[in-house]
């Protein structure tokens, strides 16, 4: 019903807010009715013993009846209310009753038995058609503990309702006065909450529409905070991974397209005889690079797509990994000494892992072509093998080359991609780095590319 979190928050405020104050007034109003109706008791008991008094002085004769009528009907003008005093049968013979008998009463009993106060609400004769509801106390009146009455004195209920529905007003007048600025407060409150909520939202659906020129205004530190940075990292992110992927699409066919370029042209100028015969074999050499260039790049792809889909089925065995990456340095020693390398090794050859021979080479190999491809001549490649303290073993690769951008090294590993724009160099389709990390981590281990302190590109394996 209530779609937006603005209304939620506020409602729900409003609710609480109300429901609390409501409960609040209750109370407060309870409270307030019981302490009027009591101390209306405390008055009409008051009363009751003074009346009480006068009678016993009447009885010792201490005052004449006249002078007790006169005092009764005084304190009933004065002090509004009404007494009556009922006497029975043993009643003294100078003294007569006073004031009316109520017609009917709620209280339980006659307090000939209980010879208590008590209190109850009584119905008087009025002139009015309806008996008029008196809220009532009854004193017994005993005399030589012989009990010859009682007195009542009475109030109508009218008026002590009267009271308390006056201190009700008042009670739901406050609450108006608190309900108003509360409200505005609750929705101040709420909007500064649900403001950035909202705006987040609106910023993910134009990330998911594939807008990304908003981005978060984060302030504070608290967990929306926290969410809004990472809504806008993760629009970075997914920013560039959208770039890349419409690049890949490109640069696969670009790949394709600049080797059978090459093969094509040189193909149609031997058949048109534009080629000089002796030249013939030269370029048919050349072309038929081109097309093993070409074959490893399907081969590539087709390796990384079975990875990316978890078809490859690793074949392990224990392998000395510090022969294997001597082995793999043997392999590549042609390319090293032409472009005046230096290797130095530091490799602890007793570390004997599981891997695929095969599949752990190739990674060897990626990052060994990586480096002496970047490098300028006369550069120095550092290799450091040694046991690991949580894994079995880290394997350092450090060249003096110029290492990457560091905005680059995030998408390192994604496929197709080459921090160096001019493409020229590294000659590659961008997949040696991506089927490297596919190899390792299908091994269990890590791999993570970091520039040297000074110079260079260090990639270390975990294993
Ligand atoms: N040692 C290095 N020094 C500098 N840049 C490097 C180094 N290794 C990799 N790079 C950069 O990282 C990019 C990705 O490397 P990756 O091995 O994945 O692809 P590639 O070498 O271009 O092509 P492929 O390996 O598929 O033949 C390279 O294009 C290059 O820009
Ligand atoms: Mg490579």
């Amino acid at each position: 019903m209530f779609k937006s979190i603005f209304k939620k928050f506020l409602l729900t405020y409003m609710a609480i807010s109300i429901i609390s104050l409501l409960m609040v007034a209750g109370v407060a109003s309870y409270f307030m009715e019981q302490e009027i109706y009591g101390q209306r008791e405390q008055f009409l008991e008051q009363k009751a013993l003074q009346v009480n008094r006068l009678f016993f002085q009447l009885e010792d004769n201490k005052i004449s009846v006249d002078y007790f009528i006169n005092m009764l009907n005084m304190i009933q003008t004065n002090d509004k209310i009404g007494i009556s005093v009922i006497l029975d049968e043993h009643k003294p013979a100078n003294i007569e009753e006073f004031g009316r008998r109520p017609v009917s009463s709620n209280r339980s009993g006659t307090n000939h038995e209980m010879q208590e106060n008590e209190y109850f609400i009584a119905y008087f004769e009025s002139e009015e058609e309806r008996d008029i509801q008196m809220m009532t106390v009854s004193i017994p009146l005993i005399i030589d503990d012989a009990l010859m009455g009682e007195v009542l004195i009475y109030n109508p209920v009218a008026n002590v309702e009267l009271i308390t529905a006056n201190v009700n007003k008042s009670i739901f007048l406050t609450f108006i006065a608190i309900s108003i600025p509360l409200a505005l407060l609750l929705f101040f409150i709420s909007r500064k909450f649900t403001t950035p909520l909202i705006h987040m939202n609106e910023v993910a659906h134009n990330i998911s529409r594939g807008d990304f020129s908003q981005s978060v205004a984060v302030q504070g530190k608290d967990e929306v905070a926290e969410l809004g940075h990472a809504l806008n990292h993760m629009a970075f992110k997914i920013q560039g991974l959208e770039e890349l992927r419409k690049d890949s699409i490109a640069n696969v066919s670009h790949e394709l397209k600049t080797p059978l370029t090459t093969i094509q042209n040189f193909i149609e100028g031997i058949l048109d005889g534009v080629v000089p015969k002796d030249q013939e074999e030269n370029f048919m050499e050349i072309a038929l690079d081109e097309t093993k260039r070409l074959g490893r790049m399907v081969e590539e792809l087709i390796v990384l797509s079975s990875f990316e889909k978890k078809l490859v089925k690793l074949d392990v065995s224990p392998n000395n990994i510090g022969n294997l990456v001597d082995g793999v340095f043997l392999q590549m020693k042609f390319h090293l000494q032409e472009k005046k390398i230096r290797v130095e090794k530091r490799l602890d050859t007793t570390i004997i892992a599981e891997v695929d021979q095969e599949r752990f080479r190739q990674v060897l190999i990626n990052l060994l072509d990586n480096a002496i491809r970047h490098m300028p001549e006369n550069g120095k490649i550092e290799v450091c093998l040694e046991k690991s303290l949580d894994k079995n073993f880290i394997l350092e690769i450090h060249d003096s080359g110029p290492g990457i951008k560091e905005e680059h090294l995030p998408y390192i590993f994604e496929r197709f991609y080459k921090a160096d724009p001019s493409r020229k160099k590294s000659g590659g389709a961008g997949l040696g780095l991506t089927i490297s990390k596919h190899i390792v981590e299908a091994h269990g281990g890590e791999i993570n590319i970091k520039n040297g302190r000074d110079k260079g590109l260090s990639v270390e394996i975990t294993l």
